[in-house]
């Protein structure tokens, strides 16, 4: 089950490619480093081909697509090879293509009212956008009580330094972030930069669960 591996690896590298030849080098340090997932952001013409080289070159490898705000994307998004689909805002009718594809969906909710509509949709685990500017871990301690069985992936103003916290509240199944694939390396090709930092990441979600 997708969420599952979501848990045991921990950490969603949140990738943002120009160019689709960098989705193999990426790919390979993602896989070495220890953090064998991608959330492939719909943000650059390269997405498409970027999930399709990582899925065709690293089949053992969790690729999706963040940043889908369509239907249509989320088609793409599969066609590609995406196993995963992730977007900013929860928009009941990407949710339904998806449930209707039998592709896990992860919309992003800030609010106790779009938890609920994320509920209402039959979803067990939601995404917390943007974390650190909508309140953190605070803010999801406190909105977690009354929701016993949802889970959450909160993504934005991860990183190093606080994404222990995180990971040590059980209503969290991962993080998602990307500082460990920054964009300015990844232009650069800075390989062994990246690599020692997603193994820097990998490390941390060792530590805090074992
Ligand atoms: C994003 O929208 O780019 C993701 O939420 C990642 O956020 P981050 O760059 O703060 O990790």
């Amino acid at each position: 089950m997708m969420f599952d591996e979501f848990e045991k690896i921990g950490i969603i590298p949140v990738v943002v490619l120009d160019k689709p030849e960098d989705a193999k080098p990426l790919a390979k340090v993602l896989c070495e480093g220890g953090l064998p997932c991608a959330e492939v952001t719909f943000r650059t013409a390269a997405a498409e081909e970027s999930i399709k080289i990582m899925a065709k070159e690293f089949p053992n490898m969790l690729v999706g697509a963040g940043t889908v705000l369509t239907p249509e994307q989320v088609d793409r998004a599969v066609t590609a090879g995406a196993k995963f689909i992730v977007s900013p805002g929860l928009n009941p009718k990407v949710v339904k293509h998806c449930l209707d594809k039998n592709i896990p969906v992860t919309p992003g909710t800030q609010t106790p009212s779009e938890m609920e509509q994320a509920l209402e949709l039959g979803l067990k685990v939601v995404k917390f956008f943007p974390a650190e500017p909508a309140g953190g871990l605070n803010m999801i301690k406190a909105v977690a009580a009354p929701y016993v069985d949802l889970k959450f992936i909160p993504t934005g103003g991860i990183s190093a330094k606080n994404v222990r916290d995180y990971l040590g509240f059980k209503k969290i199944l991962a993080c998602g972030g990307s500082w460990m694939v920054k964009k300015d390396l990844v232009n650069e090709g800075k390989w062994d930069e990246l690599l020692k930092l997603v193994k820097e990441a990998a490390e941390i979600v060792k530590e805090v669960r074992g």
